[in-house]
């Protein structure tokens, strides 16, 4: 169940926290993984553990809002079978207390960013006979949480994005869909702990995990299984959809 054999996918922002659980359990289930981060080392890290456990893996430093770097890797790698967008950044604030210069690199980095890897991906996907892409959505983009204002303004687009891709491209036997979860313990967790909440991070960490129901954040690699399956075969009637993975955050928070 849920092989990727002889699948080429590419996973970004695979140095770190989802995107790297992702590209190792792709590997592991038979995959070729191109892993794309803006950290060339993180990249080359997650690419050198693949084959340390004898899996495919290439590494690529590419910045995902600069759209001639994205062609140029994606054409470089010429066939592709799954795309999976992982990048993001995050930021804390209100409409009022959000800089522009914040809301544009949160625009950029979370929604142009996908745009240039679904701009690129696509006419291969097409030219293939068809694709999986699964883009990391957030519950952000359907609750409203608080001091969020920029990067529930990325994940709605995000959505948005998935379902227009899912209708456009159902001729082309491509499949899209996005998973959000609620917290999940990763980097991207731990530096915005260490940011915002300087000296508390120990305190606010337990208080974060426990506005999930389940009374914790999700690890990387539980994301990780649920992104494996919705690109395998085994998921071949799933498309345009969202899937909440959130320990009950959305539904049972009440
Ligand atoms: N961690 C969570 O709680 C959580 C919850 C919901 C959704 N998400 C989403 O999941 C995705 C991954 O989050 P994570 O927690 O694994 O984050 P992370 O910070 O651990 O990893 C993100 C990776 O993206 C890379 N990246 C950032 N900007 C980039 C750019 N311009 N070009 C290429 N790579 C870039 C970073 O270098 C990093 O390796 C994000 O889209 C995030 O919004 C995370």
């Amino acid at each position: 169940m849920f092989r990727l054999n002889n699948r080429i996918a590419l996973v970004t922002g695979g140095g770190s926290g989802i995107g790297r659980a992702v590209a190792l359990t792709f590997a592991s289930s038979g995959a070729t993984v191109h892993v794309l981060d803006v950290n060339r080392e993180s990249a080359a890290k997650t690419a050198d553990e693949i084959s340390r456990n004898g899996g495919n893996a290439v590494s690529h430093a590419c910045d995902v809002t600069d759209q001639q770097e994205v062609m140029a890797v994606f054409r470089g790698i010429g066939k592709l079978d799954i795309l999976v967008n992982s990048a993001g950044v995050s930021h804390i604030g209100k409409a009022d207390t959000t800089s522009e210069e914040d809301f544009d690199r949160l625009y950029q980095v979370n929604v142009k960013g996908v745009y240039n890897c679904l701009f690129a991906a696509i006419p291969l996907m097409k030219e293939n006979g068809g694709g999986a892409i699964l883009n990391l959505g957030s519950i952000a983009a359907v609750v409203g949480l608080p001091d969020r204002f920029a990067y529930s303004m990325s994940k709605g687009a995000v959505q948005a994005m998935t379902m227009s891709v899912a209708k456009d491209y159902l001729r082309d036997n491509i499949r899209c869909n996005s998973v959000s979860p609620a917290r999940v313990h990763t980097p991207f967790v731990d530096g915005f702990l260490a940011k915002n909440y300087p000296g508390q991070e120990q305190e606010m960490f337990q208080k974060l995990s426990q506005t999930q129901p389940i009374g914790r954040m999700a690890k990387p690699d539980e994301i990780a299984k649920l992104i494996l399956y919705l690109c395998s075969d085994e998921a071949s009637f799933i498309t345009g959809n969202d899937y909440p993975i959130d320990g009950g955050f959305t539904k049972l928070n009440n």
